[in-house]
Parts: C-alpha cells; structure tokens; sequence
C-alpha cells in the first residue's frame, strides 16, 4: 500500500478523531473536501463481509471493517487511516443510487466503520456496498423500520444466540439468509471465549483471547464464515450481548472462573472494544474505560416496541460470587438452592442494575405499541431442578435472582401491561413459558409470555437433565435440548406465532433443518398456546 502524504494523515487523523468523539455525525458533509488517497492492496479488503443495523423508520446503520488479513495484527492494514466509500441504492444493481459517502477506517478502530445513514424513507428495503480503490464489498441488503405511526400488517423475525464456532456449522444462518424476514435478533453469545475439547468440529484460531488483538482474530474467526456473513448481508440485525463475548459468566467488572479481577478489566475492555468493532452498532456505542452503552428500544410502526437490553455488564455479582477473593469466585452455572436467602441479604440484587431497570419498566407502562418484545440473553420463566427435596437452580440465570424477576413481572401485573413477550436465548434449548409473578404458582396469573431460542450451535443438556427441567417446572410448556437452530417469530395485529426451527443434533454439515414446533400468542391473552404438534421442517 502506498502511504499518503504526512499532511493528508494529519487531517484524516483528526477527522477521525472527530467522529471517534462523536462531534461529527455526517461523514458525508465532511470528507469529501479531504485531498484523495487510494491505497492498493493484494489481497480483498472486505473477507468480513458487511452488515447493518439499528433500523430506525429514517435511518439504517452500515458496517464493515477492512482486514485483508484477518488473523494478523490489526487485519492485516497499515496503522493509517484509510477512506472508502460507501453506496446505498434502491435496487441491488447500483442504478438507483440514493446516498453515498466516504468514511475513514481508523485503525484505532481495527478499520472498522460504521455509516449512520439518515434521511430515508421508512418501511424500505435497500441495497449497500463499499468500494476501495479496486475492491468491491459483497452487496448488502437492509431496511428501514416502518413510520411511527403506520401499522405494518406483520413483522417478521428471526431470534438467534450461542454460535460455539467449533462446536457445529452455522446452518441455521444459512436459512435465516435466505428467509424472508425483517430483521435478525441476536441476542447474546456470538463469540466465544473458551473451547470444550470434547466437542471439535472446527477450531477456534488460538487459546482464550486476552489482548485487543485476540479478540479481533477470534470475531475475524467467526466473521470469516460464509453463512454468518451471508446472515448478516442479508438482513439488519439487533443485538443483545452475554457473557461468552467477554468471559464465561463474568458480572459487571467480576471475571468469570479463574479470571483475576485486576487483570479482567483489561481483558473486558479489549473483549468490548473488539465487539463496537464488529458488529453494527452506533458511534455513541464506542466503549471506554467505564464501559459501553448496550440497552436501546426499536419501534416497528403502531405494531411492535422491541427493547434489547444488556444483562451483564450492569448485573450484580452471581450467589456465592465473593468480590474480594482474587480470581472473582464466581459459582457461575453450578447449582445452588441459596439464592432466596440472598435476596433477603441483599434485596435490590439485580441483573439489569437500577437504572436500566428503570428505564425499562417506563418504557413499558408508556408503550402504546401493540406488542412488547423484551429481548435478554437468557431464560427468565424458572428453570431450577426439584431433587431429593431440595430446589436447585443455577446461579447465572434469572432463578438466581428471583427478586429482580419479580420487580420486572411485578411492575408488568401493576400496571396492567398487556402483549408483553420475553424474548431470550443462552439456555440452549427452546424453551415455551408462561411468566407469573410467584413461577409455578397456578394461582398467580400469567402475565406475560416467554420465548427462547436454542443454541445456533453450542451443545444443549443431556435430555434426561431437561426432562427434569420440564418436570419442575409447570409454568414452562416445551422444552427441548437436543436441537439445535433458531426461532422464526411474526407478529401481526391479532397474534404471534413462534416456530422453533431445529436441526438434528449433533448440528454437523447438514444442509436443512429437520424439525420445528409451533406456538400462537393471541393480543390480550397472555402465555403461548400449542399450535398443533412436532411437525418435519417445511422449506424455510
Ligand atoms: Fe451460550
């Protein structure tokens, strides 16, 4: 690559820093005056594909990050800046060309960008793409979300979570790719940080990333699959974060495991800084030392207000977690039978932290969207095992904090919130619920519905443990650990409908899904309804 001239470095520096700091919004209105610099690279810039995002009813966000070599330092780039430009059209032939820009990738940035483009109309679909010097990114298709106040006849989307690279191929993104969806809800685990050597399909580049630079080759490890990115070109997605992005079961600024509590704040920072860069999100996202803003709310028009919150980085440490003892001491996933008595010690315990709690719980009473989808990484209907008279649950999930669970249902009940629906992943099994103030109490009424996806990959319980689960628990309706997939969701005016889509396990090169279940949630009456049985897989 030719370097440009000091002078020209100095100004694309600083204009970099500019949008860094989020004091300039439009690149569009700033660079062009920028004298032209055209790197030449052997190798395509954009083997990561592209990606967009945080549809709003006049705006869409555009990603992409140069790496022409993904797995060294820094992609693969010089540490310079570097302009490319960027092409929205109403068709995916470029004729009708409705916005283009420039922007910088900085590599501060790891040559990430990310282009907010405002001013469109709502309820569309457009095409994108980058173009560099001679390279051309794959063509990218998105949408606007439809106008405030128009009421779509449905939406249509798909929820997704726990992508284990090296635990099975991605087959469920195949299929989301070519479905005819609105968006894609991504709702934690994308990457991961650890491997279990006795499933190894594949394998991850290196060990447990630590450093910016391993978490930019282990996303790069994930970004470099063909589906993921075809899933990604595909359709905008949101996102919800957990824990395997970072460290296993971390909370807050507590490393999970054997993590140093010291040392785990460098590691999360890096692990966040790596996320910003490679997933759709906005300027006003980029992380710093105190962290990175994950909670947000999307509106589809009258028919839908999706919340994606974050339950990690604002949680209170797990039961039995001892913040003083170096290494963090989380219990993590074993199981305890202790977490009532910690409410009673610590009652404003929570996986939300207070005041997103807050936000969430007027966010909900104002709503007049017909229906409200709370997308979290995890399960929150209960999920612990009656054993030998004892109640087990485990310490990282919802059941570890029933009084934050029943603040939030609480609230819902209150004030008489209809149309509510948990959306959740993490578990990785599907899992069908009602939700009830006091779980499992036939005589405290439901007043919501929970959906959870499976895993896309990451292996489920053995089935005796979930038939346990399903045991100990009325208030969940289907359970299933042995698949492995996604959940296809749409909602219109009157109902939704969820369909549990399923590979056979173990989720190997297979090129369809083999099974699915169906579920109805009607407006005004909450908790899901059996829609007929296990049925084979219809093509997507
Ligand atoms: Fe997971």
């Amino acid at each position: 690559m030719h370097a440009p001239r000091r002078s020209t470095l100095q100004r694309l520096s600083a204009l970099a820093l500019l949008l860094a700091a989020g004091r300039l919004r439009s690149t569009e209105a700033a660079l062009p005056r920028l004298p032209a610099w055209r790197p030449r690279f052997d190798h395509d810039p954009f083997t990561l594909g592209v990606a967009s995002g945080q549809p709003r009813p006049d705006s869409v966000l555009l990603w992409t990050r140069l790496a022409p070599h993904p797995h060294q330092p820094g992609g693969g780039m010089p540490p310079v800046p570097v302009r490319l430009r960027w092409e929205l059209a109403d068709d995916d032939g470029f004729r009708r060309i409705v916005r283009h820009g420039e922007v910088l990738a900085h590599p501060d940035a790891g040559h990430s960008v990310r282009v907010p483009v405002q001013g469109l109309a709502p309820g569309r679909v457009y095409h994108y793409r980058f173009l560099l010097d001679a390279a051309v990114s794959p063509v990218g298709r998105t949408r606007t979300a439809p106008a405030p106040d128009a009421l779509p006849d449905r939406l249509r989307l798909a929820l997704a979570s726990c992508q284990h690279y090296e635990q099975g191929r991605f087959i469920a993104h195949r299929e989301i790719a070519a479905s005819d969806i609105d968006l894609v809800l991504f709702v934690g685990d994308y990457i991961y940080d650890s491997s279990n050597p006795a499933f190894l399909l594949r394998a991850h580049e290196g060990p447990p990333p630590r450093t910016l630079d391993e978490y930019r080759a282990r996303h790069a490890t994930y970004k470099l699959d063909a589906d993921l990115q075809a899933a990604h070109a595909a359709h905008p997605w949101l996102v919800c974060w957990d824990d395997h992005e970072v460290r296993n079961d971390y909370a807050g600024m507590l490393g999970g495991e054997d993590e140093d509590t010291r040392d785990f704040v460098a590691i999360r920072q890096a692990a966040y800084q790596a996320y910003f860069e490679h997933l759709p999100l906005a300027l006003d996202q980029l992380p710093g030392p105190a962290g990175m803003r994950m909670h947000d709310r999307w509106t589809w028009g009258r028919l839908a207000e999706i919340w994606t919150l974050d339950g990690r980085q604002h949680r209170s440490a797990q039961v039995g977690a001892d913040a003083d003892a170096p290494g963090g001491g989380l219990i993590g996933q074993r199981l305890v039978d202790q977490a009532e008595r910690a409410e009673r010690d610590a009652p404003r315990r929570s996986v939300l932290g207070d005041a997103q709690e807050r936000w969430l719980q007027s966010g909900l009473a104002a709503s007049q969207r017909r229906w409200k989808l709370v997308a979290q990484a995890s399960q929150m209907s209960p999920s612990g095992i009656d054993l030998m008279g004892r109640r087990l649950v485990s310490s990282d999930g919802w059941d570890g904090y029933p009084g934050a669970r029943a603040r939030l249902l609480s609230g819902i009940a209150e004030r008489r919130i209809d149309n509510v629906v948990m959306l959740g992943g993490d578990v990785h099994r599907h899992v069908v619920a009602n939700l009830r103030v006091q779980p499992n109490d036939p005589r405290s009424p439901v007043v919501a519905s929970e959906l959870v996806t499976t895993s896309v990959t990451t292996r489920g319980l053995p089935a005796p443990l979930n038939d346990l689960i399903r045991e100990s628990n009325t208030d969940i309706l289907h359970a299933r650990s042995d698949d492995r997939g996604y959940a296809r969701i749409e909602l219109g005016h009157r109902w939704l409908h969820f369909v549990a889509r399923a590979t056979s396990f173990p989720a190997r090169d297979q090129a369809t899904l083999s099974s699915q279940v169906r579920f109805t949630i009607e407006t005004g009456r909450a908790g899901p309804q059996q829609d007929g049985s296990e049925e084979p897989a219809a093509p997507a």
